[in-house]
């Protein structure tokens, strides 16, 4: 079955409802992850979770994510615009990806509006707050579907 999937999460993520409410909303990343396995329940996906700090971690669930998944939703939080080590894992995937950022990054500092991994991935949803996650586990149910 093409049906599993993937979420990994950037630094300061596990943080959701404590960082920047204005930017990212006040639900907590615990609550966030019990929404998208309801949605993914709903939708007959199998959904994994990944969270880490350290990049080279990232880097590390990124890799093992080739033989494990069929699609992934990344949020690379800061390293979107930092990380070519990333953009080279997120490379060797070759299934579907969403790029997914809870703000649009577009309308912040000039820092944020430069993304490493926007040429490279599936397609991308910024600026729609956490709905985000359900809107790309709804588009990634769709595209594992066509592939099928
Ligand atoms: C973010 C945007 C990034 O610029 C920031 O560093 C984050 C979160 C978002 O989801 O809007 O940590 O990826």
């Amino acid at each position: 079955m093409n049906n599993k999937i993937i979420i990994i999460n950037g630094p300061n993520l596990n943080l959701l409802g404590e960082r920047e409410q204005s930017q990212y909303g006040s639900i907590t990343f615990d609550k966030l992850k019990e929404s998208c396995k309801k949605k993914c329940e709903e939708l007959k996906l199998e959904v994994n979770f990944a969270q880490s700090n350290v990049e080279g971690e990232l880097v590390n669930a990124i890799q093992e994510s080739r033989k494990k998944y069929d699609a992934m939703i990344i949020n690379a939080a800061a390293f979107t615009h930092t990380s070519i080590a990333i953009r080279d894992a997120l490379e060797l995937f070759k299934k579907p990806i969403i790029e997914l950022h809870i703000s649009n990054i577009y309308k912040r500092e000039e820092f944020r509006q430069k993304s490493l991994i926007s040429d490279i991935v599936t397609g991308g949803i910024f600026g729609l707050g956490t709905d985000g996650y359900i809107l790309a586990i709804i588009s990634l149910q769709k595209l594992l579907k066509n592939e099928n």
